[in-house]
């Protein structure tokens, strides 16, 4: 046998499940008696561990994998740590069983020793040391039930251990919404259905959430069984009054750029009008400190109102010079307030403060037993949703902060990479302030961001970095794999190796709301709640003809009137 202190050589280490087993035998891992090893190397947080004599007759399944949940007896503690690679450092042909295999592990956490007085308690980060020649062992099954029912009062099952199948994974839930949450991994691999699962596990224990679903692929509306308010781009109103100065500026020029005189003027004439209008309530009886009204104010004000200020400034002027900017300025919005995609904004017929309805349908206070609003997207084009998604969580935001976050908000943000994209000259200024003022702040007044996406690289790094629970499902491509790899901490990279091969459903759980990094499955989804897409069916469409000789006129004449032809969802 190779003696102990023989280098081990990296170039051997496994670092990809090259021999990675079938799903069943991986399932069956470790449910035998655990395999015994003893601890030959500590540096840091990382230890080597030399497997005993070989047992190459024992059924493959049975010996450690990547990614295992390994426990060394450190005296007073056990300290449980994650497989990160595997080697036989110095492998001899002429008898391979008695080559000297080297177990890589990640020090994670420790148990404390179960006393009569106190059961054995985990905690992360490891107080006492492994030395050499402890004993180790995949954990078993009683030490893995005991990790995940940890904080058992707030946690809640969303599906079960890789390792042991029969081991429960829990999530806690303060963690995982007080410090955010992102669900990554490709297009398919389960990210819709694992947000689903984990917020009807969460809705099961907490019937009087507030969860604000931003639906891009109108797919969430079946999830929740009655426990949701859909709203549709025909039953949703956002009034512009509603809107920040910055916001109003993005809908009538997106980009702004070239546009500063209207945009000066603009800043002038919205003050105005609210005062217009607010002149009219105190006559009612309201009063209100008038010089409280700034232009990012949400107090209602009348499009008419700002138009025929423009119009008396018109007559002031009397160079066409001058006058240009003022025209160019009604006309914008004018259009903007007639075009049919922003009813939901322009199209009330009264204008009325009507601010504590929207907040309270919208954020489900009082809950009604419907605590889940899900707002449809899809059909919209995408400088509206990025309107909508900036209003919804920048009002989730505000009104967090004015309640002392007494009623938390949760927002849950597909396709989050839309809205706050890592090259900051891209997507709509205000979304991206506005879910990045969630991610830093959200935990101080109570709001949680869950991001959905396919595209990590693609993600506003400051978002991924706070968000402190991280699902990662599959993911094949490599920049992606990158994106995760920094935005998690360094003893679970080993994990993520994984990533692309991890099955439908399955995912690497990291952060705070997970007792320790491990690779779970989630639990199957009732059929009705999973969340389905529309996508268009080309198989569908193409094996029929459009035989209505109308069709395109229809389709022209709605055009036309801007009504919106959405798509039906079967
Ligand atoms: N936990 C689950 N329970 C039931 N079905 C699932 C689950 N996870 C994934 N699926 C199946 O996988 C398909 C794709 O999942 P989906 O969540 O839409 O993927 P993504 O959102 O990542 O594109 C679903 O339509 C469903 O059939
Ligand atoms: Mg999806």
């Amino acid at each position: 046998m190779t003696p102990l202190n023989a280098p081990v050589r990296k170039s051997s280490i496994v670092r990809k499940g090259a021999a990675s087993p079938t799903a069943e035998a991986y399932d069956n891992a470790f449910q035998d008696k655990p395999r015994i090893g003893t601890v030959v190397s500590v540096t840091g947080s990382h230890a080597l561990v030399m497997l005993e004599q070989d047992r190459t007759g024992e059924d493959r399944a049975q010996r450690p994998q990547l990614g295992a949940i390994m426990s060394i007896d450190a005296g007073p503690s056990v300290v449980l740590g994650l497989v990160s690679a595997m080697s036989v450092p110095a492998p001899s042909q002429d008898n391979p069983s008695a080559a000297m295999r080297i177990v890589e592990v990640e020090l994670i956490g420790e148990f404390s020793k179960p006393t009569i007085n106190a059961p054995a308690r985990f905690r992360r980060g490891v107080s006492s040391f492994p030395t050499l020649g402890d004993t180790v062992h995949v954990a078993t099954r009683d030490e893995l039930t005991a990790l995940f029912a940890i904080n058992g009062v707030s946690s809640v099952r969303i599906g079960v251990v890789k390792q042991d199948a029969h081991i429960p994974a829990t999530v806690n839930v303060d963690e995982v919404f007080s410090r955010h949450c992102a669900i990554l991994g490709t297009t398919g691999a389960g990210k819709s259905c694992a947000v689903a699962l984990l917020l009807r596990s969460v809705l099961g224990r907490f019937p009087n959430a507030h969860i604000v679903v931003l639906d891009p692929h109108n797919e969430y509306s079946r999830s929740f069984d009655d426990r949701a308010v859909v709203f549709d781009p025909t039953s949703f109103t956002l009034p512009y009054w509603m809107l920040t100065f910055d916001e109003l500026v993005e809908v009538l020029y997106p980009g702004r750029a070239g546009y500063s005189e209207e945009i000066e003027i603009l800043a002038d004439l919205v003050p105005a009008a609210k005062k217009m209008n607010l002149t009219g309530a105190s006559r009612a009886g309201i009063a209100r400190d008038m010089t409280a009204i700034t232009v990012d104010t949400p107090t209602p004000y009348r499009i008419s109102e700002l138009l025929s200020l423009i119009d008396k400034a018109l007559g002031g002027l009397d160079s066409s010079r001058h006058t240009a900017p003022y025209k160019r300025l009604r006309n914008r919005i004018y259009t903007i307030s007639q075009d049919a995609r922003y009813a939901f904004m322009f199209g009330g017929l009264t204008v009325q403060d009507n601010l504590k309805e929207i907040l309270g349908e919208l954020f489900r206070i009082p809950v009604h037993d419907k605590p889940v609003s899900v707002i449809e997207l899809g059909g919209l084009p995408s400088e509206v949703v990025q309107v909508v998604v900036s209003v919804v969580s920048r009002l989730a935001f505000e009104f967090s902060l004015w309640s002392n976050g007494a009623a938390p908000i949760a927002l849950v943000c597909e396709d989050a990479h839309r809205y706050a994209p890592a090259d900051q000259n891209e997507g709509f200024g205000p979304t991206r302030r506005s879910l990045v003022r969630i991610a830093k702040e959200g935990r101080k007044v109570g709001v949680s961001l869950w991001v959905v996406s396919q595209r990590p690289t693609e993600l506003d790094p400051t978002i991924l970095s706070q968000c402190n629970t991280i699902f990662a499902m599959r993911l094949a491509n490599q920049a992606d794999q990158e994106a995760l790899r920094a935005a998690v901490p360094d003893a679970s990279t080993s994990l993520l190796s994984c990533l692309p091969s991890l099955g439908m459903g399955e995912a690497i759980a990291v952060g705070e709301g997970v007792p320790m990094p491990t690779r779970i499955r989630f639990d199957a989804l009732d059929r009705d709640a999973v969340p389905r897409s529309i996508t268009a069916s080309f198989t569908d469409g193409w094996s029929v003809d459009v035989e209505d000789d109308g069709f395109v006129d229809r389709i022209v004449e709605q055009w036309r009137a801007q009504r919106m032809l959405l798509p039906e969802i079967e």
